[in-house]
């Protein structure tokens, strides 16, 4: 399977709606539907599957670990990003006095703020990094945050709100010079941006399926890198995440050794089978190929935003930014309203409407929204 409009058939969606969110929810596809009915069937005909679900939740590691370019024993198999990341933080004594400073990002989502801010009722203390008047944030301003007292740098890979892409791989770096641990939230790039786990050195990364992979709500992942994982004990735990699920023993606690110990519960099975689904479209086009694609859209729309005198958030250097693309307005709320009455789905945050490039988008699409804004010019101005 490939991009652009070779694929758009697989998306019923896309034959009457110009769909440019993404970053909210990726669009539904057949394959994915028919992935929900085979559960629904597979439940029908035989009733529970116990070790059938067990398998197609292996198999979502195994998605998440080659889209990391990651080894499935670093992959836990999380319902969130929350799950993911409270795991991490319940790992982490954060005594005070002690090393117990998070540092995080002005654009981390808010899940990841209020649970490092959460942490303070066990003695962190959290540290912002605010963006530059270009809303950039240098690493160097991590480099001034981050010190021998930080246990945790948190950087999303992208920022929902601007579409900024962070230099994750120098900021780990510095985390890593003053011992320090760095997490990548990284669900607005996974799928429409190539990762690379060793590349970046990164501790950990998390995301989901839901956005670029395609998925639904409840499923998501959290990568550990392995050469930490024998000295992390997640305090928030849960039976899949024991070294014998079924030996069904409760006399102590005893994590898998590999990331596994940072699963929980039951896994999310019906969002497997979707997530399992999204994941093989992305596979099959190949990450690298949607990266290119999304990329040249992303020129083109800012080059025509350009035109319009509009004022583009999201960076022009191309390695600096990535499926999102920012414009800001005097009424997004409006601007936003309008487009979906042109069956365009563009989306908000702050002031800024929020265009979302992907795999199944083309040229038309940017030609489209553009043309729609064209006419709204007083509401970019
Ligand atoms: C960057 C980012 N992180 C996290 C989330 C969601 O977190 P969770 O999976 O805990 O709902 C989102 C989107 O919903 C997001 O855009």
């Amino acid at each position: 399977m490939s991009v652009g409009a070779a694929i758009r058939g697989e998306f019923p969606i896309l034959e009457h709606t110009t769909y440019l969110n993404s970053c909210s929810q990726g669009a539904l596809s057949q394959r994915v539907r028919r992935a929900y009915e085979d559960y629904l069937a597979g439940w029908d005909a035989r009733g529970a599957e116990w070790e059938h679900w067990v398998e197609r939740a292996e198999a979502a590691r195994g998605a998440f670990a080659r889209l990391l370019h990651a080894e499935p024993t670093e992959l836990a198999v999380t319902t969130s990003v929350s799950q993911g990341v409270n795991g991490i933080v319940s790992a982490l004594p954060f005594e005070r006095g002690g090393r117990n400073r998070i540092v995080i990002s002005e654009y981390e989502f808010p899940t990841v703020g209020q649970i490092a801010h959460a942490q303070e009722l066990r003695g962190a203390e959290v540290v912002h990094v605010r963006p530059g008047a270009d809303g950039s944030i240098p690493v160097e301003r991590f480099a001034e945050a981050i010190d021998d007292r930080t246990a945790l740098v948190c950087c999303t890979t992208m920022s929902y709100r601007t579409g900024h892409r962070q230099d994750v791989a120098e900021i780990a770096r510095v985390a890593h010079e003053h011992g320090a641990l760095c997490l990548a939230d990284s669900y607005q790039a996974v799928g429409a941006i190539d990762l690379d786990v060793r590349a970046l050195g990164v501790d950990f990364v998390t995301g989901g399926t839901v956005k670029y992979l395609l998925g639904s709500a409840g499923l998501g992942f959290l990568y550990v890198r392995r050469e930490l994982l024998a000295q992390l004990l997640p305090t928030q735990t849960g039976w899949f995440a024991d070294e014998d699920i079924f030996q069904m023993d409760i006399s102590d606690y005893s994590p898998a050794a590999d990331a596994r110990r940072f699963d929980a519960g039951t896994p999310p099975v019906p969002n497997i089978y979707g997530g399992v689904a999204g994941m093989s479209i992305i596979e099959e086009a190949g990450v690298a190929a949607i990266e290119a694609h999304v990329s040249a859209l992303a020129t083109r729309l800012i080059a025509g935003l350009d035109e319009l005198g509009a004022t583009v958030v999201t960076p022009r250097d191309p390695a600096a930014r990535g499926p999102l693309v920012c414009v800001w307005s005097n009424d997004v709320a409006r601007l936003v309203d309008e487009l979906a009455a042109e069956r365009i789905v563009v989306s908000l945050r702050d002031d800024n409407l929020r265009v979302a490039l992907h795999l199944y988008n083309v040229e038309d699409d940017v030609d489209r929204v553009l043309a729609a804004l064209a006419e709204r010019k007083p509401l970019l101005v």
